[in-house]
């Protein structure tokens, strides 16, 4: 029975290792692959600032560098590039069993179960052949754009359209969604917002990543496990929610009684806060300018007003808790002028992070070792088992 005296993050018993909800400030990894300077507001992957990559990198060649951990060469990079663009197509199987999912179906939803399908078509789990490593990571990378596109056609009622060989990874998933060829630029500015959210550190969804990893299953369970944790609203579905809740308040006048309410009534702001940042989270600052420069090209968007607006407004009343804009604040403003559908924001974030939950699988089992971490246990104890006929709501306590 475990100690009553420990409570969140009361005293533990002796010899124990305090109680941490949401395992706050516990390393339950080393990693190589990812450093956050929550203070200073710095992320980097591999080493190299993601500003620097943001700004000269491809997703391609930068989930290259997360998984290898080097940049690659020329060479390198054209072959990853080729084998990617090489496996793009989905078989006829995949579509037809996600013409049975339900239209009314998030997503998300429909991206899990599509990945984990994977796992059935490639069933063969040779974990430590470095060939099988590489042919793994690059059908993930390659299939699940295809994926999300095609669901949503076939929700629409239509077939899903092959990809374009001639097109590059971000051009080619906009022309699958979309059918029609992409503008560069709303390419290109895809392209760096995958660069943005491919990777992390030890967020939730990377967690299960790496958690599905340690038992040494497949990668397609590896990825559809982490799809499943990454849906949630505090995480990666907080992209939807921001856009929601931009719409609700309106307009920028109504910005400021929007968040004394949203206080007063102890509810999140969503696209606020984060347990690594505590000032502005540096894909924000970049998902911003980019923001701007869409809006520059195809137009404003009388939402952004709001959003900022709303920044300014929180950076007095949450800024001194530490509470600022996170990577979902301005990527919906971002993906809606790309053309992309609400609900489709976070199968765009998944197919970023694909890059950091294969960074991890591949980590995870150079140095494996299954996770199983302890729990308090608070229930009773020395209970007897009643027969059926024997038990009332008095009896049974
Ligand atoms: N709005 C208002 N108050 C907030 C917010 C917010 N968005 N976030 C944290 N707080 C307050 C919270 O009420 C609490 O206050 P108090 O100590 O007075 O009770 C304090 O800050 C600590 O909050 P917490 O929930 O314990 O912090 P956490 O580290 O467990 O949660 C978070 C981090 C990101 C889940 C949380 O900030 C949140 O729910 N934000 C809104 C949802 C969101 O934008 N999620 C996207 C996260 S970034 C991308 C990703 O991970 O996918």
């Amino acid at each position: 029975m475990a100690d009553p005296q420990s409570t969140a993050t009361g005293p533990a018993a002796p010899g124990t290792v305090p109680f941490r909800p949401g395992l706050e400030g516990v390393p339950a990894t080393q990693s190589a692959i990812c450093d956050i300077d929550g203070l200073r507001g710095c992320l980097s992957y591999r080493g190299y600032p993601l500003e620097d990559l943001a700004a000269h990198s491809s997703f391609l060649e930068t989930t290259y560098l997360l998984i290898w951990g080097e940049l690659p060469t020329p060479d390198q990079l054209r072959h990853f590039e080729h084998e990617v663009q090489m496996h793009r197509r989905v078989s006829f199987r995949v579509r037809d069993m996600m013409k049975c999912f339900p239209s009314g179906g998030h997503p998300m939803d429909a991206l899990q179960s599509s990945a984990a399908s994977l796992g059935l078509f490639y069933s063969r789990r040779a974990i430590d052949d470095p060939q099988y490593i590489y042919g793994a990571v690059v059908r993930l990378l390659a299939k699940i754009p295809t994926m999300v596109a095609a669901f949503q056609l076939i929700r629409k009622g239509q077939d899903p359209i092959q990809p374009r060989d001639d097109l590059a990874y971000s051009a080619n998933f906009l022309y699958m969604l979309t059918e029609r060829e992409p503008d560069p630029l709303a390419a290109h500015i895809l392209d760096v917002c995958l660069i943005l959210h491919a990777e992390h550190s030890l967020n939730a969804s990377t967690f299960s990543a790496r958690v599905t990893a340690s038992t040494l299953t497949d990668p397609y369970a590896v990825v559809a496990s982490a799809v499943g944790t990454l849906a949630g609203p505090l995480h990666g579905g907080a992209n939807e929610d921001v856009l929601s809740m931009l719409e609700a308040i309106g307009t920028p006048d109504r910005a400021e009684a929007f968040l004394d309410e949203a206080i007063a009534q102890k509810r999140k702001v969503m696209g606020f806060g984060h347990r690594e940042y505590k000032v502005k989270d540096p894909r924000a600052v970049i998902l911003q300018g980019l923001a701007e420069r869409l809006f520059d090209e195809f137009g404003a968007d009388e939402m952004y007003d709001v959003a900022r607006r709303l920044e300014e407004v929180a950076a007095v009343r949450l800024g001194p808790k530490g509470i600022y804009p996170n990577v979902d604040f301005y990527s919906g403003l971002v993906y809606r002028k790309l053309g992309i559908p609400r609900d489709l924001f976070t199968p765009l974030f998944a197919i970023a992070r694909v890059a950091g939950w294969l960074a991890h699988w591949r980590e995870q089992l150079g140095a494996n070792r299954i996770y199983r971490p302890t729990q308090i246990y608070t229930g009773r104890s020395g209970r007897h088992w009643r027969p059926l006929h024997d038990r009332s709501a008095a009896a049974a306590t």
